[in-house]
């Protein structure tokens, strides 16, 4: 039960921060203690979500939170001190499942930058194919784009207001294409011009959520609504299907070497599969019944791996076979896996319920984990995507940043 009501209040939060930045700001739920820079708190951080993200982070030190402050709102140095002090007083750090460190071969770099629009919430990255890292800015209604080489960032505002970016996929010809979660369209950015076409979504579906390209230029996607969709770029024709079990979320997807769509269902126990041409959809259960699986990542061999965000599992499941195999993730029970990716047979991911959130990396071949800490701390890695090169990009969500994850070869 507990499990459950945690899923179904994310997805509330989600769509009251969507909401909220929609249609002004939230109306306050908590009462905050007095003292000074409570003011300054009411007014400046319920712009983009209520009170109670504050009461229910689970407090950080003084530094801890002029850090994360900075990241979503610009303060006088003066205000930026009463607010840390004010905030560390009231909402000290309280203890949360901590990191679990699991030392192994491998060595990492990490790198994170700071995006422009404070509090835009990267909700996922994109690796293009020239080394640039791309990012959906939720809150702030624009994709942004990174050049690591040199730290020069450039965001594009979109064309609809507060369609809230979601997921991104890049064409062969550059073309940057997004869900616009809060706005039933996705839409594609061009960005030698910074033009925006945005294809509307059918009557009856909404939320769609990530996308993916396949080897003949075809965009699927998710969508909130319990369908899976369809877009031919060349033509502009669009096509949604609903999953044969109702009330469903397909999550995460990916295309394996054949062309087939697989996805996961965060809101039951199990995976789907989409017949290209007819769009038939199959599920296959997973055998726990609490299952959550939110992302998925697809190995060389096809086999379908996920993140059972719920219960805290890495998961694997044999398409040939029907077999379902689960690894206990290092951070335990509750420590949330999420963002994932495949880079040959490694599989890595990130645990968003444990502070900080940590970068898990698992060999499908020896079955050993190596994790490492994520220095801003993540605050919630939605997703993440291998480079051409071997390395791999993550969005901080809540830390208002992109990473590189450089790793060290002789892998
Ligand atoms: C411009 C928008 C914006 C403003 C203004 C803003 N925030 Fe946030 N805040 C965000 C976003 C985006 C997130 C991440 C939400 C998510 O990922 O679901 C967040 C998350 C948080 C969290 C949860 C972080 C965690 O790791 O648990 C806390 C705490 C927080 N904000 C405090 C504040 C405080 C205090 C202020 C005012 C001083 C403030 N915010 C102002 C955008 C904003």
């Amino acid at each position: 039960m507990r499990r459950k009501s945690l899923s179904t209040l994310l997805a509330a939060s989600v769509y009251l921060a969507v909401s909220a930045q929609a249609q002004g700001p939230q109306r306050q739920q908590i009462q905050l203690p007095e003292g000074a820079g409570k003011e300054v708190v009411e007014a400046t951080c319920t712009r983009c979500h209520g009170l109670n993200s504050i009461a229910s982070s689970g407090g950080f030190t003084r530094e801890g939170w002029e850090q994360l402050v900075s990241s979503m709102v610009a303060l006088s140095r003066e205000q930026a001190t009463t607010v840390a002090e004010y905030l560390s007083k009231n909402f000290p750090e309280q203890p949360r499942p901590a990191a679990v460190l699991v030392s192994g071969p491998v060595k990492v770099s990490i790198e994170e930058w700071l995006l422009p629009s404070l509090g835009s919430r990267p909700h996922d990255p994109l690796a293009a194919a020239d080394g640039s890292i791309w990012w959906t800015g939720m809150f702030a209604n624009v994709l942004g784009r990174l050049d690591p080489r040199t730290g020069a960032m450039k965001e594009f505002p979109l064309k609809t207001p507060a369609s809230g970016p979601h997921g991104l996929a890049a064409d062969q010809a550059g073309n940057i294409w997004y869900t616009a979660n809060a706005k039933r369209l996705v839409g594609k950015l061009d960005p030698k011009t910074g033009d925006v076409t945005e294809y509307a979504l059918p009557e009856g579906a909404r939320g769609p959520h990530t996308p993916v390209f396949d080897q003949q230029g075809t965009l699927w996607f998710t969508l909130q609504s319990g369908m899976v969709g369809r877009l031919v770029p060349s033509t502009g024709e669009m096509k949604v299907v609903a999953t044969p079990t109702a009330n469903t979320y397909p999550y995460g997807i990916e295309v394996n070497s054949r062309g087939i769509p697989w996805y996961v269902d965060f809101r039951g126990n199990r995976v789907g599969s989409v017949d290209p041409v007819t769009m038939q959809i199959r599920e296959y259960p997973l055998p726990d019944p609490a299952a959550r699986p939110r992302r998925i990542a697809l190995t060389p061999d096809d086999v379908v791996w996920y993140t059972d965000y719920v219960r805290g599992y890495l998961g694997r499941f044999d398409p040939k076979t029907g077999a379902v195999r689960e690894w206990p993730s290092p951070g335990g029970a509750d420590s949330r896996p999420y963002g994932i990716a495949a880079i040959g047979q490694v599989l890595w991911y990130s645990e968003s319920g444990v502070r900080p959130n940590t970068l898990v990396r698992f060999d499908s071949r020896t079955e050993q984990f190596q994790t490492w800490v994520i220095p801003s701390g993540g605050g919630v890695v939605r997703n993440m995507m291998a480079t051409r090169d071997g390395n791999l990009v993550l969005a901080c969500s809540g830390r208002n940043r992109v990473a590189l994850v450089e790793i060290g070869r002789g892998d």
